[in-house]
């Protein structure tokens, strides 16, 4: 890409938004979004989920998005879709995403976001999309062909970013190469049409990627995961049954000891102590005091979150309706920005 810029600067400028984001929170219009495949884990709610409420929470102007169409980039069904969903709404009000502050809506629902694939579409080449390394590491994780879908989904999210005028997006490292080219494309338009669209910026987390229980990375396939959504005891169940070694005494080494080390991780984030601390206290008493102490301060982190959730999961009419007026909003929004398009592309009769 032209206006590649290294990961260095990208964390530059993200350390600088996020300063500036304390003073100056209403200039700011967040965007963020998960794909709907399953039930949030811990890996989501410390890597982004928290964040976002502390944003909103400073009074940034925030809004999620539930990609559903991005399920069927790497995957050929659409089963327990609408059950994702749902479960996914419910995920976040537990966790503190407030829907009068925040909007959260579904891609499916907003035509006029969809619609500016059109013209985005005009504005990238084939090379710049062969190139994307995270379509490519998503590629070859599925084992999924390169569908049309697949190819050109960065620009699909280039047009959630932009529909709203989001100009920051909290993304982990691996989706940077989607926010150069929201960023390329804003550009591209504003100059061949009139400016119309932001400048867009991630905000990079601080935080350590947060290993699954036996150190590799968290994800609900590896079977290494705790979801939001879990039971305290069958939290306690996977605990259990995760892998560790042989050796009694307990110390933080993520190379040589990936299942303790994991465990270690998952209670220093809950605990906000520190893994070494965590090991040296638990140190002869073995794998088993490790685990429970893992439990514990998983289960009495999450208590308060699992029991809203319990509410939510009671009221599915609440959960569908904080959903449509997420959808009503953004379709709103989405035609206001698409009528501005039309406008500038003369498209107008
Ligand atoms: N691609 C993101 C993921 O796989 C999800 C996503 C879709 C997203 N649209 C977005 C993230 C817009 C940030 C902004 O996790």
């Amino acid at each position: 890409m032209p206006n590649e810029r290294s990961y260095e600067t990208a964390l530059r400028r993200s350390n600088e938004i996020a300063a500036d984001l304390e003073k100056n929170p209403s200039a700011y219009r967040m965007l963020t979004g998960d794909r709907p495949t399953g039930r949030l884990h811990l890996g989501h709610y410390f890597g982004t989920i928290k964040r976002r409420v502390e944003l909103q929470n400073m009074g940034v102007n925030t809004a999620v998005l539930i990609a559903d169409y991005q399920v069927i980039t790497d995957r050929d069904t659409t089963e327990h879709i609408q059950d994702n969903v749902y479960n996914m709404v419910m995920d976040y009000l537990a966790c503190g995403i407030d829907p009068k502050k925040t909007m959260i809506y579904a891609h499916s629902a907003v035509p006029a976001c969809n619609q500016l694939m059109l013209p985005f579409l005009s504005l990238v080449s084939e090379a710049e999309l062969q190139r994307n390394p995270t379509v490519k590491a998503e590629m070859e994780a599925s084992g999924h062909e390169l569908t049309g879908l697949l190819l050109t989904y960065p620009v699909h999210q280039a047009c959630d970013i932009l529909f709203c005028k989001g100009n920051v997006v909290p993304v982990g490292r691996d989706q940077l190469p989607h926010i150069e080219l929201t960023r390329l494309i804003a550009r591209k338009f504003n100059n061949r049409y009139g400016t119309v669209f932001p400048e867009v910026d991630a905000l990079l987390s601080d935080t350590p990627l947060l290993p699954g229980l036996d150190g590799r990375k968290m994800s609900k396939s590896y079977g290494n995961a705790i979801s939001i959504s879990m039971t305290a005891e069958e939290t306690a169940k996977r605990i259990k049954k995760s892998q560790t070694d042989p050796e009694r005494m307990i110390t933080f080494d993520p190379e040589a000891r990936p299942g303790v080390s994991g465990l270690l991780s998952t209670a220093a984030i809950c605990t906000g102590r520190s893994e070494v601390e965590i090991a040296e206290e638990i140190g002869m008493s073995g794998a088993g005091a490790l685990k429970k102490y893992v439990t514990e301060a998983v289960n009495s982190y999450f208590e308060p979150i699992r029991e809203r959730r319990r509410r939510f999961e009671q009221d599915l009419d609440y959960v569908k309706d904080v959903l449509h007026e997420g959808n009503r909003r953004a379709n709103e929004i989405a035609e206001a920005t698409l009528n501005e398009v039309r406008e500038a592309m003369g498209m107008v009769y």
